[in-house]
């Protein structure tokens, strides 16, 4: 079969079954247009998408500004790699650290990688600036965090799918509840040799969890008395997702290490960043990390261009005044309802709770019948379904989805 020819969604999923490894579980959807906040599958059909790509997608889809810089800049130049300059990296790298207010970036491409590069980063600040003593440094980790992928990450997960036969595992991690000081303050004052504590501001794959007003303002201060970093953990929710640039803004915290990924690019390219001053990041030296295509003169211009959309059409404010009302509309319908029990979020990442155990296939059921009434979404848990639209959403396409999410519950009420 030529890849040319207009192929079914049943065959697609069947190549990708045959051909590719089994290491996601999609839902049976197959897309093939992207616009805005809306997706067309390779039948004609439109989907409000409700994912962005797990918040890679912020600006929409294919938004044309993003897409604009990119095309240009594929025709221009494409890859260097850094054993040269490229006229793009520099500028890049002013404009994003004015923007999120750091001395330096070291460019990276996906997330997992930049939260690689801010682990190595801390543990090297910590023998060469901190005087910890060589293979002593410890970074505090939250229980039911999601990180990535790569071996030292799932090393301190908890989720036994992400770890089990993948070992051995990577030394170095303390694990600590999530939302809670007095657990974090026990552990930096019992040892002298933490280098940092990394944490996500919202845990957006447990779940979306929002801990306590104060919780992350309080964990840098401690994080400052016992001389340790605090490295936030931006990939999911940063760039306007939460309705603030970054979550920690929210706290008017500014972390000792800022980890990007996602949005950085619109969703068009692989694009993250690890942000820091300079009595951070000069311990970094030539040859100690780096990436060939890190900083690459696509990603430079992506990046710059979709910062630049988050400015100008003010997506945090949007952001803010949208998911006040999807969570005001669905408070409303919450207690008319038993399948669904809770909804808590902050901005555009939010979650619904729904009536049945984190084993169950519930919310799994409810996503195909949302697929069907053309909204796509994707549990976390048996029982958490997370929404996270593209910023870009008018308030009449909220309210539409407010009205496709209660409708297709009604069927599940018990
Ligand atoms: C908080 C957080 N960190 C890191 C990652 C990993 O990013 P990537 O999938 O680009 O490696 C994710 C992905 O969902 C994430 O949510």
């Amino acid at each position: 079969m030529s890849v040319l020819e207009k192929t079914s969604s049943e065959s697609i999923i069947a190549l990708e079954n045959k051909y590719g490894a089994h290491n996601y579980h999609p839902l049976p959807v197959v897309l093939s247009r992207g616009e805005g906040v809306y997706v067309w599958d390779v039948d004609g059909k439109k989907y409000y998408d409700f994912l962005s790509a797990y918040s890679a997608v912020n600006q929409g889809h294919c938004h044309p500004k993003i897409v604009g810089a990119m095309m240009q800049q594929a025709q221009t130049l494409t890859l260097t790699s850094r054993a040269f300059f490229n006229d793009q990296l520099g500028p890049y790298e002013q404009f994003v650290t004015k923007y999120f207010g750091f001395d330096k970036v070291l460019p990276m491409n996906t997330g997992a990688e930049a939260v690689e590069t801010a682990i190595k980063l801390c543990r090297k600040w910590a023998y060469e600036v901190k005087g910890i003593d060589e293979h002593e440094a410890q970074i505090i980790v939250c229980e039911n965090n999601f990180h990535g992928r790569t071996t030292t990450i799932i090393s301190f997960s908890n989720d036994e799918n992400a770890r089990k036969n993948f070992g051995p595992y990577t030394a170095g991690f303390i694990k600590i509840a999530y939302d809670d000081l007095d657990a974090l303050e026990n552990v930096l004052k019992s040892t002298k040799n933490i280098a940092g504590f990394l944490v996500e501001p919202i845990q957006g794959e447990a779940g979306v969890y929002v801990p306590s007003e104060g919780y992350l303002a309080k964990a840098k201060a401690l994080c400052e008395k016992y001389n340790a970093l605090f490295i936030a953990d931006e990939v999911q929710t940063g760039i306007a997702r939460t309705g603030k640039l970054l979550a920690v803004h929210h706290e008017n915290v500014q972390p000792d290490i800022l980890i990007l990924g996602k949005a950085i690019s619109g969703g068009v390219y692989p694009v993250s960043a690890v942000l820091a001053n300079d009595a951070i990041m000069n311990v970094i030296k030539p040859g100690q990390h780096g990436s060939t295509f890190g900083g690459n003169p696509v990603a430079a211009a992506v990046a710059v261009a979709a910062l630049q959309v988050v400015e100008d059409e003010k997506l945090a404010e949007n952001a803010t005044y949208l998911g006040n009302l999807f969570r005001e509309k669905l408070n409303e319908f919450i207690p008319t309802s038993n399948v669904a029990t809770l909804v808590r979020g902050k901005g555009l990442l939010n979650a619904i709770v729904i009536n049945d155990t984190e084993e169950s296939d519930t919310a799994w059921k409810i996503c195909m019948a949302l697929r069907d009434n053309g909204l796509l979404a994707k549990p976390t848990h048996g029982n958490i379904i997370r929404f996270a639209p593209p910023l870009v959403m008018t308030e009449g396409q909220l309210l539409d989805c407010v009205s496709i999410i209660i409708k297709t519950l009604k069927p599940f009420e018990k």
